[in-house]
């Protein structure tokens, strides 16, 4: 066989224990200017999270000004979205840094791309061709951090962001390169959770692994993330289920960050698209 095919991620992965205490170094290392960071958090334990990571007063510390945005639903309403946009405009974010599963992580990336790109979040989901086209970014966001604590989603190394829209009932991805994050800080620390959450994150996360196997789109180089990220799962969500340690929280952060990986280049198929 002969084989033919691109990759190309550009997310900084950042991966191991206590690796979320660099935040603010990153941003400091960060060309441009970057005094006001917006921090998107879920409503309730990731925002007691980062207010026990210290983060604001970390941030602070450094010369930075950090704002927090912490009314993110789970499945981010198109509403939602375009409400952080306008905010991300009011504060005037250099940077945003988002801390949460994959709801928090997908409003950032969507938040940052109305903000700058205009419109509703709406604007930019795949739709079929008869609803009219889907509108195409042409400016670079603001660089998003993306600090995931579920490993499930993977979304800190994806382009997609999958968006609700409350009125129609209809949840849809939107899928473009400039919604990759800049930095990936997949800390296995954080992604502590209910039993239930890592037994759920974690089949998501074996899911992604075997469509992306299967998808049309694989190449040599996404089945090979796909693989481990199947060995690794079916080693350590037992263990992370019944009995968690560092080393299966360790072992299943890293699982859902190779999924993600391997679907940044296939994206999902039958399973997957009927979930949307
Ligand atoms: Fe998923």
């Amino acid at each position: 066989m002969s084989y033919m095919f691109e990759f190309h991620n550009p997310v900084k992965i950042i991966f191991g224990r206590a690796s979320s205490e660099k935040i603010p170094s990153l941003i400091g290392l960060l060309k441009g200017e970057h005094s006001s960071v917006a921090i998107f958090t879920g409503k309730t334990a990731t925002r007691r999270l980062v207010e026990r990571m210290n983060l604001r007063e970390n941030l602070e510390q450094k010369g930075f000004i950090p704002h927090l945005f912490s009314n993110i639903e789970p499945n981010p309403s198109s509403d939602t979205i375009n409400k952080a946009a306008s905010w991300l405009k009011d504060i005037s974010a250099d940077i945003i840094v988002s801390v949460g599963g994959g709801s928090v992580i997908d409003a950032a990336k969507a938040a940052s791309l109305v903000a700058t790109n205009g419109g509703s979040a709406w604007d930019y989901v795949k739709k079929p061709e008869d609803e009219g086209p889907i509108k195409q970014p042409s400016r670079e966001i603001i660089p998003i951090i993306a600090v995931p604590t579920t490993s499930g989603t993977g979304s800190e190394v994806t382009p997609y962001s999958v968006v609700t829209n409350t009125e129609l009932e209809l949840k849809r991805p939107i899928s473009t390169p400039y919604i990759y994050p800049k930095y990936a800080i997949v800390d296995p620390d954080l992604c502590n959770m209910p039993r239930k959450l890592t037994g759920m994150t974690g089949l998501d996360a074996l899911g992604h692994a075997i469509e992306s196997f299967f998808s049309l789109r694989a190449t040599p180089l996404s089945e090979l993330f796909a693989m481990k990220a199947i060995a690794l799962i079916l080693r350590w969500l037992p263990e992370a289920v019944s009995s968690p340690t560092p080393e299966s929280r360790s072992n299943m952060a890293l699982a859902s960050n190779l999924a993600g990986l391997a679907i940044s280049q296939t994206g999902t198929i039958v399973t997957h698209a009927l979930s949307y």
